[in-house]
């Protein structure tokens, strides 16, 4: 059987490739031009030695030296032994540069362009050769503001493979990008999107999950709960908190009912931080996340919105002494382009 194999680089780049049957991942990925750390090829040096971050595969042989045991428990394996029994995802411990690949550019139409409330728009493209743009759900691409040479980040909000690529985007008096799409964006216009990038990204579910996301920071919750959906739940609880400033900040939330509707085992909380609100849960997410979800720490954490809140978070988890098995966070930081 062949498979689909992420290959996340050090950057933050990821490069997709597909593997041929009984082909190990080494060979797969230099066969399309993706030239990932080798040397002996033969299971002794441990030159080639990656992470796996979710699927199955048959390691191979090789010997102590290149591959402990302890490593090989923990998930570690050598590309040039490994041959995939699933579609995999591989931390390959190298930049994409040193690896002769770079992110792909790709042509996209828009299809519609939505605001959601006062200071959220909802985007949809058409990309050319959908196919080509594979990523994982919870991962960015660059978006080319149309006439300018500026780009801006976006998480995607849809899931990968979907018909249509979508985002949710801040509204920021006076950005670039949030110019463009309140005043002058039609559906036919055409941009250029540069990716995947980003190891922010819903790994393999082995214990309970806890998302938070701040304002539309939900946009890669949204991808990683439509991938969920599609697998009929992830096995274990996975529980999203949702903050947001202001009450009309609070979209998507049919699709987040559905969710909880669809996915088994997944719930989720909005909350909101302006005092004036008459919301039923005030203040940041930290005010509502309660032992259950910290199950002791043993729960994989996933954090995602402006830089304030993201830094808040993660000094909250400090300042209780909890410590979850793994913490994956995400900053929607300005971009560089609009500092000058
Ligand atoms: C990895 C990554 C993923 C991202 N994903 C998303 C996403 O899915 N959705 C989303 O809405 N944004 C996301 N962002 C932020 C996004 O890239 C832009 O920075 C944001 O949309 C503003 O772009 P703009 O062109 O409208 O404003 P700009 O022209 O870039 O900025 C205009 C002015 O507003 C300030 N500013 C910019 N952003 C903010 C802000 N959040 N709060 C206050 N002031 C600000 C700037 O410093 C500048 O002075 C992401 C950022 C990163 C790094
Ligand atoms: S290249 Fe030496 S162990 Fe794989």
């Amino acid at each position: 059987m062949s498979f689909h194999i992420a290959l996340s680089f050090e950057d933050g780049l990821t490069r997709f490739i597909e593997s041929n049957p009984g082909e190990t991942v080494a060979d797969a990925a230099y066969r399309q031009g993706i030239n990932i750390p080798l040397d002996c090829r033969d299971g002794a040096c441990g030159t080639c030695k990656s992470f796996c971050e979710a699927g199955r595969y048959d390691g191979g042989s090789y010997i102590e030296d290149a591959l402990t045991d302890a490593e090989a428990a923990e998930g570690y394996c050598l590309t040039c032994q490994t041959r995939p029994e699933s579609d995999l995802v591989l931390r390959i411990a190298a930049s994409s540069d040193l690896c002769k690949t770079k992110a792909m550019d790709v042509d996209a139409e828009v299809a519609w362009v939505r605001p959601l409330s006062d200071s959220t728009i909802s985007l949809a493209l058409v990309v050319d050769g959908a196919a080509r743009l594979s990523f994982l759900p919870g991962q960015y691409v660059n978006i080319q503001v149309p006439g300018t040479s500026e780009t801006r980040s976006y998480s995607f909000s849809s899931k990968p493979g979907a018909e249509l690529a979508t985002f949710l985007i801040r509204n920021v008096p006076n950005g670039l990008m949030s110019g463009y799409l309140s005043d002058r964006a039609k559906p036919g216009d055409r941009m250029t999107i540069t990716g995947p990038l980003g190891s922010f990204y819903l790994r393999d579910v082995r214990r309970p999950v806890l998302m938070l996301a701040g304002g539309t920071g939900l946009a890669p919750f949204l991808s990683m709960l439509g991938r969920l959906a599609e697998e009929g739940g992830a096995g274990h609880p996975v529980h999203l908190v949702y903050g947001v400033t202001h009450d009309s900040d609070l979209v998507e939330m049919e699709t987040l009912r559905a969710y909880a509707e669809r996915i088994p085992d997944f719930t989720f909380a909005t909350c909101v931080a302006d005092e004036g609100s008459s919301h039923a849960r005030k203040g940041y997410v930290t005010h509502h996340l309660d032992a259950g979800h910290l199950n002791a720490g043993d729960v994989d954490v996933y954090l995602c919105g402006p830089p304030a809140m993201v830094e808040a978070v993660r000094v909250h988890f400090r300042d209780q002494g909890v410590t979850p098995v793994n913490f994956h966070y995400e900053k929607f930081a300005p971009s560089e382009g609009s500092q000058r």
